[in-house]
């Protein structure tokens, strides 16, 4: 019998992670796709291939084309273009799909966090006297805050926000995570930031600038996720493994 072919649209640990333990089963032959917005991408466990489809009707033709039997939407929980046309392209052409989401951080009853909607809606909750801020939010957004001159900017990011802001105060950091609790507060320290902005991506490996922020007493302003298609969802790798398992089992194929 053939392997099972598997569609896992990446971009996130979790996708790697998982593209490992189901190669390691030896019964699915996994692709990862990344969107090759990332200049210097990691190793990954399994094949790989980059760059957009082309929207819902690309990324059907490709699933159809490609034979494959599962789609498993496993990007950072704010890639919402890609996870509404993973939903779309699945109702097209039947193929099961699922989504492996980590669960958001929820606040703590210490936290300071003035919850938004959208990086535009963060950019007026800093409000109009000017503060240090640090802005993690990925280099993508960050020209929302060219409307908002008046503040300071540490801003943090894996490839270079391009082009530069048309802002007096910014200062740009390149890092990629994970980022460490003791690590972020010192960087919180040095730059005397009063203000964090952030997504609520969920996870350990930037959990440590909330972490910060929390013992340092500062305020986040933090981008919540929107209400994600209705789609299967699990929350662990180990889920999604179990999942794949589960989908792929006689039992399954018999209908029972
Ligand atoms: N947004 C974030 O904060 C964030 C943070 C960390 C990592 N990432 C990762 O970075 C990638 C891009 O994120 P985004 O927010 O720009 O996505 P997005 O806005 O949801 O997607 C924009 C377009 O990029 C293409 N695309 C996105 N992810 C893809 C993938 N895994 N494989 C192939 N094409 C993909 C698709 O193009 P077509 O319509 O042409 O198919 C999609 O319509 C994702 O893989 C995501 O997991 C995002």
């Amino acid at each position: 019998m053939g392997k099972h072919r598997i569609l896992i649209l990446g971009g996130t640990t979790e996708a790697r992670q998982l593209a490992a333990a189901l190669a390691q089963r030896g019964n699915y032959d996994s692709l990862l796709s990344l969107a090759g917005r990332t200049a210097e991408p990691m190793a990954q466990p399994v094949p790989t291939r980059s760059g957009g489809f082309g929207g819902s009707d690309g990324l059907a033709e490709f699933l159809k084309i490609e034979n494959f039997d599962l789609l498993i939407d496993a990007t950072h929980p704010f890639a919402a273009r890609i996870s509404h046309n993973a939903a779309i392209a699945a109702d097209q052409t039947g193929i099961p799909l699922f989504a492996l989401r980590r669960s958001a951080w929820q606040r703590e009853p210490t936290d300071s966090w003035t919850s938004v909607h959208s990086v535009a809606d963060a950019v007026a909750a800093l409000g109009t006297t000017p503060s240090r801020v640090f802005l993690a939010i990925g280099r993508q957004e960050a020209f929302h805050f060219e409307s908002a001159p008046q503040h300071s900017y540490l801003i943090r990011s894996v490839d270079p926000v391009t082009p530069r802001l048309d802002i007096p105060y910014a200062h740009y950091l390149l890092a990629t995570g994970p980022f460490e609790e003791a690590a972020e507060r010192g960087l919180l320290i040095e730059n005397r930031i009063e203000v964090i902005v952030a997504k609520n991506s969920g996870g350990g490996a930037t959990y440590g600038k909330i972490a910060a922020a929390r013992a340092l007493g500062l305020a986040v302003i933090m981008v919540e996720r929107q209400q994600p298609a209705d789609v299967r969802t699990v929350e662990t790798v180990k889920d999604a493994l179990g999942l794949v398992d589960h989908l792929f089992s006689p039992e399954m194929k018999r209908g029972v």
